[in-house]
């Protein structure tokens, strides 16, 4: 009977774990364009207040694949893609903030001609 009472405490604890563990993927927030907004001004005044960039040596990040977005922002972050000022950059943001960030320049929506940068 004892064995029973220490097994069935055992049984709850691991639920408890595994409720615990369980629930963190749901707590990790999703993305948030309207954050992400807010958070890319500073990257604004070279890639454009709507990722339409500024100058002909800057790329457009409007309606760039979010994936493809984070790939290059962790590349500049390891330094595995090098480009001086892109690293300096990222470093200080948290990656929480990149994913916004990301996810609100792949959120706008660009047509063919779209892209201003003639300078
Ligand atoms: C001072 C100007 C400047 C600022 C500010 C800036 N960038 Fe950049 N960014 C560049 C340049 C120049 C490149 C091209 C780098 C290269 O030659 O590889 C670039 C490249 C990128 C790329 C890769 C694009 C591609 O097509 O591969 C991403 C993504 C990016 N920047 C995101 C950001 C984000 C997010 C911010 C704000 C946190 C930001 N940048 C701020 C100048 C800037």
């Amino acid at each position: 009977m004892r064995i029973l009472i220490v097994l069935f405490a055992c049984g709850l604890v691991a639920a408890g774990v595994a409720i615990a563990f369980g629930t963190a993927p749901a707590d990790v927030a999703r993305p948030s364009p309207k954050l992400g907004r807010v958070q890319s001004t500073l990257c604004a005044t070279c890639h454009g207040a709507r990722g339409l960039s500024v100058a002909s040596d800057i790329p457009n990040l409007a309606g760039q694949h979010y994936e493809y977005l984070m790939e290059q922002l962790i590349a500049f972050k390891r330094g595995t893609r090098q480009a001086g000022v892109m690293n300096e950059m990222v470093k200080s943001i948290p990656l929480t903030e990149l994913r916004n960030i990301a996810a609100y320049y792949s959120s706008v929506k660009i047509s063919v001609g779209s892209g201003r940068a003639k300078k």
